[in-house]
């Protein structure tokens, strides 16, 4: 255990003694300690500043910088490194000095082998006590900022919930702005110059408006909780509503919706307008990603605990693997900006985990994906 403890020690002698380092490192080496060697003080730091060293075996009597003016260097730039100092014979005074400045201990010459081995062994081991603490406290700080991360969303989704609300009003505003000047324009400006410039300007007031609203009404649709009702649901007519709603944008793709119901929970407590704003958004992406001829549907079953699974899947194009973690954030998309916010998935799963359920994804590139929600029954235990 020593041993293997003992190889891992990163040592460096310093001393302008050829002799007593050669001797000093080969009989190191004989325990299994490989050490670094350095004949000065000057070549010891050059050394430090290349390499991390965990103890230095430093000679405080040396031609050129002294071993004490190197202890205060390594102390200066704060080092993850112990000091060991070797003093002259009696030189007692160099070793409380030595100390003081932050040194681990201090032998003096000649030396007992075992014995620096001993204290060799003793800093190596502070050295490791105190880098496990700093890694312990830089983890509790990592851990308390990703606490601070999730807050922060729950504040920010509260805000952009806040800001969509107040950006209602004007948008309102323009859109019958808009739509007074285009019958202004219809009526009364038939030989106004530029005309179709103006009505152009204006469908694009119109399209930017819509296109605002649907953020603005998704931002909205995920914190809006005093507006869901619980109500006694049956799931295949829910799902089957929503592919109704959603038909003719499949038959303009030529794609098969298909309902498919096993057994599933009669009298499912839910709140049906949040279940179906979800369903709307994955079956829309669905339609989106698979190519003509191609199949989408919606399979429901139930679950063991009384609650209900529901998989939306599709045969398109599937989402490479960098991309499954991200498509949950809000405002990522890969569609072009007019056919995408990328606020579908997210509101999705607000609303999934605010019903106590998950959603999860899978996803084969060039055959499909299968978005799968659990729902748990929100009927009250009597
Ligand atoms: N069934 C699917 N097949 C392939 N890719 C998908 C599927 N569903 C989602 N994606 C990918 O995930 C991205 C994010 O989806 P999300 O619904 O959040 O936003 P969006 O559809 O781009 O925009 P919108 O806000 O209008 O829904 C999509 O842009 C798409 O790349
Ligand atoms: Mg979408």
């Amino acid at each position: 255990m020593e041993m293997q403890a003992d190889k891992q020690i990163r040592l460096l002698l310093v001393d302008d003694e050829e002799d007593f380092r050669q001797t000093l490192v080969k009989r190191l080496n004989k325990r299994g300690i490989t050490a670094s060697q350095a004949a000065s003080g000057e070549a010891g730091l050059a050394l430090l500043a290349e390499r991390p060293m965990d103890v230095v075996v430093l000679d405080v009597k040396m031609p050129g910088i002294s071993g004490l003016e190197v202890l205060r260097r390594i102390k200066q730039m704060a080092l993850p490194t112990e000091v060991i100092l070797l003093t002259g014979h009696a030189a007692t005074q160099d070793g409380v000095e030595g100390i003081k400045a932050g040194a681990f201990d201090y032998l003096s010459k000649p030396i007992e082998f075992e014995h620096l081995l001993g204290k060799i062994r003793q800093a190596h081991d502070r050295i490791v006590t105190i880098r496990e603490k700093q890694l312990e406290a830089e983890c509790r700080m990592r851990l308390g900022q990703q606490m601070i991360a999730t807050e922060r969303l729950a504040a920010l989704g509260t805000l952009a919930a806040g800001v969509a609300h107040e950006i209602n009003n004007p948008l309102a505003i323009i859109n019958e702005a808009a739509g007074y000047m285009r019958l202004l324009l219809n009526k009364q400006a038939a030989g106004l110059p530029h005309r179709e410039g103006f009505q152009k300007a204006l469908d694009k007031i119109e399209s930017s408006v819509k296109r605002a609203r649907t953020i603005t009404h998704q931002l909205l649709g995920s914190v809006r909780k005093n507006e869901s009702v619980l109500a006694e649901v049956d799931l295949a007519e829910l799902a089957g509503e929503t592919l109704q709603l959603l038909a003719g944008q499949a038959r303009d793709k030529n794609l098969k919706l298909e309902l498919e119901t096993t057994t599933h929970p009669k009298g499912f407590w839910i709140e049906p307008n949040q279940v179906r704003q979800v369903l709307i958004n994955l079956v829309s992406n669905a339609i989106h990603a698979t190519p003509a001829g191609g199949r989408v549907w919606i399979r429901l079953a139930g679950t063991d605990g009384g609650g209900v699974t529901m998989e939306v899947g599709d045969t398109g194009t599937g989402i490479p693997k960098e991309n499954l973690e991200k498509i949950f954030e809000p405002f990522f998309s890969t569609k072009t900006p007019g056919q995408g916010t990328g606020l579908g998935l997210y509101v999705s799963r607000q609303i999934v985990e605010k019903l106590g359920g998950t959603i999860e994804v899978r996803s084969c590139l060039g055959q499909g994906s299968q978005f799968i929600l659990q729902l748990p029954n929100q009927v009250e235990p009597t």
